[in-house]
């Protein structure tokens, strides 16, 4: 491992461990003013999907984006929380029988299996909740304009057009398989677009020029596709003890992924192409876009 990758994890590390502190608080057992009762089944249910050791990586990407563009990092926390919920609710789903049915979750049993089916389902709604509110909160201290735009911009990557939208598609894609376009497409969707938010939200929340914004949207985009890209490779490469979920399923559920297309050579290479296109968006940011750039590699590279 080279120094500057384990400067990068043990940053990871760090910012992992705010978040997971700031998702705790958020998840308290005690009712918030105006709120009647918080029921202690239904709570145990988010908590299980949330506070269970994910690699936080989309926060990350919230919390960096926002340093680079000078953001307030209190607040910066707050949204990173959020979208961590929504990432949350789309995994308890994603699990769910009438999905692609997982029993193992981040090393635990999933949501499902270890409440039921109607508990995993409403975990999920009340998660995706949850995230508008938190950046609406008045704890998220930003100007009611930066909240707006980044309800507007989360909700737009959440929905029919983003990730709901894409886990249609990929569902859709058993039955019908799509050419590569159509993989590309629903790999954007699914997952591409939460992760195109997270860049983005730095910029919304900081004082980004519309030039920055845009590379750091397009760098959202091109990490986004590796980041699935590397998920599908890890499929087929890696095991479930060392992933903490299922492996070599997309081939059995009959998944459209561009490793099944082309191979884990093509991926491989393919992969190597976006890390350098994500590296080189960030070249008006010199020197402060470093992080970053060392969070594509390790997006790319990643073995978990
Ligand atoms: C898994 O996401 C789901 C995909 C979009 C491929 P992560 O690999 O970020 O999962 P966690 O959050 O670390 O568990
Ligand atoms: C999941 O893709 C994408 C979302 C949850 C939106 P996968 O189905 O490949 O994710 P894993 O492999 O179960 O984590
Ligand atoms: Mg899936
Ligand atoms: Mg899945
Ligand atoms: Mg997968």
């Amino acid at each position: 491992m080279t120094v500057e990758t384990s400067e990068f994890t043990q940053r990871l590390a760090e910012r992992a461990a705010e978040v997971e502190a700031a998702l705790e608080t958020i998840l308290d057992r005690r009712p918030l003013d105006g709120e009647i009762a918080r029921p202690a089944h239904l709570l145990a249910a988010m908590r299980h999907g949330v506070l269970n050791g994910g690699k936080r990586l989309r926060p990350f990407l919230v919390l960096e984006t926002a340093a680079l563009t000078g953001a307030d990092t209190g607040a910066a926390l707050r949204v990173a929380a959020a979208l961590e919920c929504v990432h949350c609710y789309s995994l308890i789903h994603d699990d769910l029988p009438a999905m692609d049915n997982d029993d193992l979750r981040r090393g635990m049993p999933t949501v499902h299996v270890a409440f039921d089916d109607a508990t995993a389902i409403l975990a999920g709604d009340t998660l995706l909740t949850l995230a508008f509110e938190i950046i609406a909160a008045p704890q998220t201290r930003t100007d009611d304009g930066r909240k707006a735009a980044l309800v507007f911009s989360l909700a737009r990557a959440a929905g029919i057009g983003g990730m709901a939208g894409g886990q249609a598609l990929d569902l859709a894609a058993e039955r019908t398989p799509p050419d590569e376009a159509g993989i590309i497409t629903l790999q954007a969707m699914k997952t591409g677009a939460l992760i195109r938010f997270a860049c983005e939200a730095g910029a919304i929340l900081g004082s980004a020029s519309g030039k920055e914004r845009e590379s750091l949207v397009r760098f959202g985009e091109a990490i986004g596709l590796a980041f699935q890209l590397a998920d599908d490779l890890l499929d087929v490469t890696s095991d479930s003890a060392h992933m903490g979920k299922a492996t070599g399923k997309d081939a059995e559920q009959g998944k459209a992924t561009l490793v099944g297309l082309h191979g884990q050579q093509w991926a491989r290479r393919q992969l190597a192409g976006l890390v350098d296109e994500a590296t080189g968006l960030l070249e008006g940011f010199g020197d402060r876009g470093k992080t970053l750039c060392a969070a594509a590699r390790f997006i790319a590279e990643r073995d978990r």
